[in-house]
């Protein structure tokens, strides 16, 4: 062997024991439990053949506790950059088979090297977690390693796209960098994120609970909200970081990809037979958003899905170009406004915000929650930040009322008034202050009181309340609403008019940041 073959052996040789992570055996261990490698999972993630890792051969520099002697290529971390759809993307993937996945000083290192990179060439980082957190044997270098992370995840936010898939344990202080990140992902059965284990809340609480109904995946889809998707298997989970990025651009300086769109026949008959004839029926905002998006409901990636089911939010395509749908739902609770509806829409839109997806709003809100348990937990505040979200956005942004848009919810909703671009309305659309019926009984009060049939009397001022202002057209007569249109032309009018605002400009007011009520 030349001196040079037995360097390029030697190079071969430390290859392949990187590929090994922590060994056959725990490679087993992790496919044992439904999980694939951190290796397995980028080859997934990224386009085939694109990977290019960086800091493979990175090792810990902990003397402590009997690992010095115990070191493995990586040090827990695969890290480097590849393509997804030929776009360049960042990765970072836990390798649960090195000391748990757990963070050491080195494994930081790595992390925010890529994060650096990405920040200066303008791509996403997707980081898959899998991780026992802090390396225990580390201390506070470990935690140290945290907060140099957490630092970069809100210097990078709102710059450039960050997704987090959760694919194993994520727990104390290391939950904080998934939830400084854009989007969260969570496999059911195999993932758990909480800031204490069942243990210590058994202690503390005396709560008997499990890491599943803890902090599980269907747990923080439907009851904190802190997954955006959850998916049945990892590789699900891979294809929908794929999938949403379609929808996004690089960074905050450019516009999401645009997908080729020939013309065709817009128009969407179904759409003029949705709306119940009886105002108080309810029906699926979905069925309405299938209808108007390129490719149907195949063509819909909706966020947060089985949290604050009351509003709709999630990304589609129209014409080809990627636009942000907030929808209020009146298949449930009426599709009125509450604090979890007003968190997840804001969010929503802030991001999109963010990253110039423009935004599409269709209206059918009966007004704001009422009840004690509303207001003693922030009704107010929280509301004001869906009505923050929207004023601040700068974006194209195009409203349809559907149906109700009644009281304050009006306001919020994207109307003229906090800067939407264009309004429409349905035929079928009521804009007022309050429902006809309780509007009557307050302004007609006494009239029905004193007449000979209070019952008639009431039924006829609730027609002539209807007649007068649940309609579309006393706000399309100040202008509030640009035009009355069939909901059967609805998609063509959304694809002419995003196109006429593709070059919007706005210059907000100078600051250093607004004061969101958080
Ligand atoms: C070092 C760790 C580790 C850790 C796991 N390992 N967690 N090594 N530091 N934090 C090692 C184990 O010793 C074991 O090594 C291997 O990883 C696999 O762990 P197991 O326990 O065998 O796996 P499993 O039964 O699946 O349990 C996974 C687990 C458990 C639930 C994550 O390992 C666990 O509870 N770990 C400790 C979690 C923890 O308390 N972390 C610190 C939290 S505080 P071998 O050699 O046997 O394969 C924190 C603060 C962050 O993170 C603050 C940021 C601001």
């Amino acid at each position: 062997m030349t001196g040079n073959e037995a360097k390029f052996a030697e190079l071969d040789r430390k290859n392949a024991e990187a590929l090994l992570g922590g060994g056959e055996k725990r490679i087993e261990s992790q496919h044992k439990k439904g999980k694939l490698t951190a290796r397995e999972r980028i080859d997934l993630l990224l386009d085939k053949g694109s990977f290019e890792e960086i800091g493979k051969f990175i090792t810990h520099r902990c003397k402590d506790f009997g690992i010095g002697q115990e070191h493995y290529l990586g040090d827990g971390v695969i890290t480097g950059y590849g393509t997804i759809d030929g776009r360049l993307v960042y990765v970072f993937s836990q390798d649960f088979t090195v000391f748990g996945g757990s963070l050491s000083e080195a494994y930081a290192e790595k992390i925010c090297k890529i994060m650096d990179l990405a920040m200066k060439n303008g791509a996403p980082v997707i980081g898959l977690n899998d991780s026992g957190g802090a390396r225990i044997q580390e201390g506070v270098v470990s935690l140290a390693g945290y907060a140099d992370i957490f630092y970069r995840n809100v210097q990078s936010s709102g710059v450039i796209p960050q997704i987090s898939a959760i694919m194993g344990p994520c727990a104390g202080g290391a939950v904080y960098s998934p939830a400084m990140t854009d989007f969260i992902m969570m496999v059911e059965n195999t993932s758990y994120m909480f800031v204490t284990g069942p243990n210590v809340v058994k202690t503390v609480t005396h709560e008997e609970v499990t890491a599943e109904e803890l902090g599980g995946a269907t747990t923080h889809a439907s009851k904190s909200g802190n997954t955006h998707f959850t998916s049945p298997n990892e590789a699900a989970c891979i294809l929908d970081i794929r999938k949403l990025l379609s929808f996004v651009p690089q960074n905050c300086e450019e516009d999401p990809p645009m997908l080729p769109y020939e013309a065709g026949d817009e128009s969407r008959p179904t759409l003029d037979s949705i709306i119940p004839e009886n105002a108080n029926q309810p029906y699926d905002m979905r069925e309405i958003i299938h209808e108007l998006i390129d490719n149907g409901e195949d063509g819909f990636l909706e966020v947060h899905k089985d949290f604050a089911a009351n509003i709709v939010v999630g990304f589609g395509r129209l014409g080809g170009r990627s636009v942000g749908i907030i929808g209020n739902q009146p298949a449930v609770l009426a599709g009125v406004l509450d604090i979890n509806t007003s968190r997840k829409a804001a969010r929503f839109v802030r991001f999109c915000n963010s990253f110039n997806i423009p935004l599409l709003v269709l209206v059918d809100v009966p007004g704001f929650l009422p009840g004690t348990n509303q207001e003693w937990n922030g009704i107010i505040s929280n509301g004001a930040k869906l009505l923050y979200a929207f004023s601040e956005a700068t974006v194209p942004r195009i409203t349809v009322i559907t149906r109700k848009a009644y009281g304050g919810a009006y306001d919020v909703m994207n109307s003229k008034h906090i800067g939407a671009d264009l309004n429409y309305a349905w035929p079928s659309a009521e804009i007022a202050v309050m429902g006809a019926k309780g509007a009557a009984e307050i302004i007609f009060r006494r009239e029905i009181q004193e007449a000979e049939n209070p019952e008639a009397k009431l039924e006829e001022k609730v027609d002539e309340y209807t007649r007068k202002f649940a309609t579309p057209y006393r706000a399309s007569a100040r202008g509030y609403i640009d035009e009355v249109i069939k909901p059967s032309e609805t998609r063509q009018k959304l694809i002419r008019a995003f196109k006429s605002l593709e070059n919007k400009a706005v210059a907000a007011p100078k600051k250093k940041h607004g004061n969101i009520p958080l």
